[in-house]
């Protein structure tokens, strides 16, 4: 089969932002205990974070990292991870039936981020604490010097405020496994509250209020609504969560999961604008995509099996999905969607970092590797450079259960108009045989192909493990260019990024 796709420079979607490429860090499982902190490592630095997990985590090309939750934040104290490290308290963390010792705080933090070359993201607690908390962490965060909490900052070692400039108030209210859930009037409500004293101690800040945490959830749509009729003035962004995984082996509906994320985006949009519209308003509100990714959620219930007052174990081992080259492949199409809404999307948090979800792995005192969803990742957050292009696609379709009748080929391209640099990324859902591509590019002018990676195997469930650490790394893909047509073959289930020059 074949596909006839065109790129025009000249009608950007938008420019891309760094911050399509954030991370989440999230006090779970062997996140940061055992994952990016382990005193007694080999690779271990002074302060006991691996170096071999930073120099990943550099590769990687994370630019944000929204931290310390997720469901942990919503029972987390911020107070707890401050101040001398022997005096802080041991915790309940109820959202993972484990233990928090707050050895890695805020400033432990910050210190990693430094170390790593990301921007921190916090989120405060809206489910069990309120607007002087946030205010309190606020202040201790951002304020240079002069009042208590600012001092007390100092005293803890950092003269130099953290300067915070994104924040998230709370996280996924909507969902009934969240503590402190609420209905969307009630944390309307209180999110406005919030963000009205946050911008009144800093008004350079920017805030996220929470939106949905799926598209699926029986209160999506009016949720969002009712939130935004509450804060709209109020916030910067809303946000949305995702996470996809293949059910019942229903490959071909898991290869489309991205058509669900485009449909959310543009769901999300329409509702801020009707917002914006019902109250005459100018503003935008854009969107923080600050979970996504794949996740075998029906095929892990780990945390159910941790039970018991008496049992509340120290970073136990949760939610550690073991990504095949197909997952790999759907994950790919995900930053492609994310892309072609990059106007609207202003912020993306890949959950997670390490470990947890995570496209970087650690065993205790042992190695660390890269799960197959690590290599689109660091390819695109490398590649994706200026203004975002839609292409237009025309080509073959696939059948899917969940969506119907979906194309087989999906991409999004990147321009930088001052560089002139260029990259493609594509996807092929199809499971038959290869699909070649003919890219018109003639508008670019003069070009080469410079760079092009493909993620196939003729295995779509090969991994990388601890024992086969690097079974599954990116090819290269056939293309070149021809009378301005880059020609390109992608073989079935594949991800491929193609960068020119
Ligand atoms: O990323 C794992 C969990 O997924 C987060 O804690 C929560 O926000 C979401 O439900």
């Amino acid at each position: 089969t074949t596909a006839r796709l065109t790129l025009d420079a000249r009608f950007p979607i938008g420019a891309v932002r760094r911050r399509l490429f954030g991370g989440f860090v999230e006090h779970l499982g062997r996140h940061v205990y055992d994952g990016i902190y382990e005193p007694g490592h080999p690779q271990a630095d002074e302060q006991g974070f691996r170096r071999d997990v930073l120099e990943l985590v550099r590769e990687l090309g994370v630019s944000t990292i929204r931290y310390p939750g997720g469901n942990f934040v919503s029972g987390f104290r911020w107070e707890d991870g401050v101040g001398p490290r022997e005096q802080r308290p041991r915790r309940l963390d109820l959202a993972w039936h484990s233990t928090e010792t707050n050895e890695i705080g805020l400033h432990e933090f910050a210190d990693w981020l430094d170390k790593a070359g990301s921007d921190l993201m916090l989120a405060v607690n809206l489910g069990t604490r309120g607007v002087l908390e946030a205010l309190d962490l606020l202040e201790y965060s951002n304020v240079p010097g002069g009042t208590t909490l600012s001092q007390q900052r100092i005293d803890n070692g950092r003269a130099e405020p953290f300067g915070v400039q994104v924040w998230c108030l709370g996280n996924e209210m909507d969902g009934p496994w969240q503590l402190g859930h609420r209905s969307a009037d009630d944390y309307g409500k209180i999110a406005s509250q919030t963000a009205k004293g946050m911008r009144q101690l800093d008004p350079s800040i920017e805030l996220v209020v929470c939106g949905s945490s799926g598209a699926s959830m029986p209160t999506f749509g009016e949720w969002e609504r009712v939130v935004l009729e509450h804060t709209y003035d109020d916030v910067d962004m809303i946000s949305c969560h995702a996470y996809y995984q293949e059910h019942d082996g229903d490959i071909d509906s898991f290869l489309a999961s991205s058509i669900d994320t485009d449909r959310f985006i543009e769901a999300v949009v329409a509702t801020a604008d009707h917002v914006g519209a019902v109250r005459g308003s100018a503003k935008k509100i854009d969107i923080s995509f600050d979970e996504w990714n794949i996740w075998y959620q029906t095929r892990f219930h780990d945390v159910d099996q941790i039970t018991g007052v008496d049992n509340w174990p120290v970073a136990p081992r949760l939610l550690e999905d073991v990504y095949s080259v197909l997952d790999a492949v759907v994950f790919g199409s995900l930053m492609i969607s994310l892309l072609k809404h990059a106007d609207r999307v202003a912020s993306a948090s890949l959950a997670q970092l390490v470990n947890v979800i995570a496209p970087i792995m650690t065993e205790p005192g042992g190695p660390s590797w890269r799960q197959t969803t690590f290599f689109p990742f660091a390819i695109t957050s490398r590649l994706a450079q200026g203004d975002a292009l839609r292409l237009r696609v025309e080509g073959p379709t696939i059948e899917t259960e969940k969506f119907g009748a979906v194309p087989a080929v999906d991409a999004v391209a990147t321009h930088d108009a001052e560089t002139g640099a260029t990259a493609i990324f594509l996807v092929h859902r199809g499971r038959d045989g290869a699909v070649d591509l003919a890219i018109d590019i003639s508008g670019l002018g003069d070009v080469e192909v410079a760079e092009a990676h493909l993620l196939h195997d003729d295995d779509p469930y090969a991994r990388n493990t601890l024992e086969e650490p690097e079974r599954v790394t990116p090819g290269t893909v056939d293309a070149r260019v021809d009378g301005g047509i880059l020609h390109v073959t992608l073989p079935p289930i594949a991800w491929a990024a193609i960068s020119l020059a």
